[in-house]
């Protein structure tokens, strides 16, 4: 079964906001993001890519289902907890083109979506900015932590597959409602990020 890979800007993906909702709820909710989260939170959260002038959203369409999708934008559009890091550290935001993220139902994995989403993510970076990176960042967990399933694997090869590498220092703080626990949490995300012009 072929996905197709479509990328929204300037407001277009905004008839597919309850589907991308339903779709981050289902994959985030799983090792290692254990993200909780409800339809209207995701609203506020995906309005930003949809609406924001350089923001683009990347669709796998299996038909007319929307089956995975990832996010992006300049940096100095991001929620300022994304870019303080960066002030922190003395980099110059308006060179990061930002990714949000990737999710992808697990039925359709292994089959180069994933892929397709960081180069549909880096031409778009490419020409709707002068930025001379891309990055973004992934949640950090113990290797002890409790809710680890057996065998679980981390993305890092894949990411490094794609020329990515983390920043050493250079880090996030989200606050999210977890899976087994009422109250919001707080997550320290690492960013990687690759050099594309
Ligand atoms: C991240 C995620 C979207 C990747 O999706 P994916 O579709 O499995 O990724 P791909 O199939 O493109 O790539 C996986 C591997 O299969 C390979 N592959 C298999 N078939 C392929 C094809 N037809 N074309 C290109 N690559 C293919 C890729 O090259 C890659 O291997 P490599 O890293 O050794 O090069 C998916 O794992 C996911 O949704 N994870 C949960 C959410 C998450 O953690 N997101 C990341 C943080 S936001």
């Amino acid at each position: 079964m072929s996905l197709r890979i479509e990328t929204f800007a300037h407001g277009r993906a905004a008839p597919l906001i309850p589907a991308l909702s339903r779709l981050r709820m289902a994959v985030f909710r799983d090792w290692p993001y254990l993200y909780q989260g409800t339809a209207a939170e995701e609203e506020e959260y995906l309005a930003p890519f949809i609406q924001g002038p350089s923001a683009a959203l990347v669709v796998a369409f299996d038909g007319a289902e929307p089956v995975g999708c990832a996010t992006c934008m300049a940096l100095p559009e991001a929620l300022d907890e994304v870019i303080a890091p960066f002030l922190a550290m003395g980099l110059d935001p308006s060179a990061y083109f930002y990714f949000g993220e990737s999710v992808l139902l697990p039925q359709y994995r292994g089959r180069g979506a994933g892929v397709a989403f960081f180069t549909a993510r880096e031409a778009h970076a490419l020409a709707a900015s002068s930025c001379s990176y891309a990055t973004f960042c992934a949640v950090r967990r113990p290797e002890d932590h409790p809710l680890k399933p057996p065998g679980a694997g981390t993305l890092h090869a894949f990411w490094r597959h794609r020329g990515y590498a983390p920043v050493p220092g250079l880090a996030c703080t989200m606050a999210w409602t977890q899976v087994g626990s009422e109250v919001e949490v707080a997550n320290t995300l690492d960013f990687w990020r690759r050099k594309i012009r």
